[in-house]
């Protein structure tokens, strides 16, 4: 039987016999897979000038990750590292859409981005930098930020970057 859950951290739904161990959009923890009936919406946060600031420099932090993963994925020389940067690419991409929606500003384009060209090992090397920095803003944003949401955004996504850099750990 497929149940509807929804994923409290990017909003987007899931149809399927039990929650997924992560969200399959936005990689978040299971734990924020919810029954859609007990989903919360969120929406736009009003956020002080720090946070507003901090989410902006995320979402263009995300769009160039995405473009750097969009790269390394037409460039990608074996199927393996094609799917990995492929989802990469759209879990940045979603993660740059919520912070979007939480800071109530439009969605961004994914522009073209540089990597590597076909050198798998220096993107992922490249990959392994991206989602460290990442992470380290990450924490910093919802350790100052004053908001719950923003903090719980924040933490969440510090931890689906750190997945991304197990990622990069085990291939490169
Ligand atoms: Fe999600
Ligand atoms: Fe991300």
């Amino acid at each position: 039987m497929m149940n509807p859950f929804r994923c409290q951290i990017c909003g987007e739904t899931y149809l399927g016999g039990s929650a997924p161990e992560r969200c399959p959009f936005c990689g978040a923890h299971g734990r924020w897979m919810v029954g859609a009936a007990e989903w919360v919406r969120n929406g736009k946060v009003e956020m002080c000038e720090q946070s507003m600031k901090d989410c902006l420099a995320a979402i263009q932090l995300e769009v160039g990750n995405a473009a750097f993963y969009k790269c390394a994925q037409k460039n990608a020389q074996t199927q393996v590292t094609q799917a990995i940067f492929k989802r990469l690419q759209k879990q940045e991409m979603e993660h740059a859409e919520l912070l979007a929606e939480m800071a109530g500003v439009p969605e961004e384009d994914l522009p073209e981005g540089d990597c590597a060209g076909n050198n798998d090992a220096e993107n992922l090397a490249d990959a392994h930098a991206r989602e460290q920095r990442a992470i380290q803003f990450y924490l910093q944003v919802a350790d100052r930020a004053p908001e719950r949401r923003v903090q719980e955004v924040f933490r969440a996504l510090a931890e689906v970057e750190a997945e991304h850099l197990k990622i990069s750990n085990v291939y490169r």
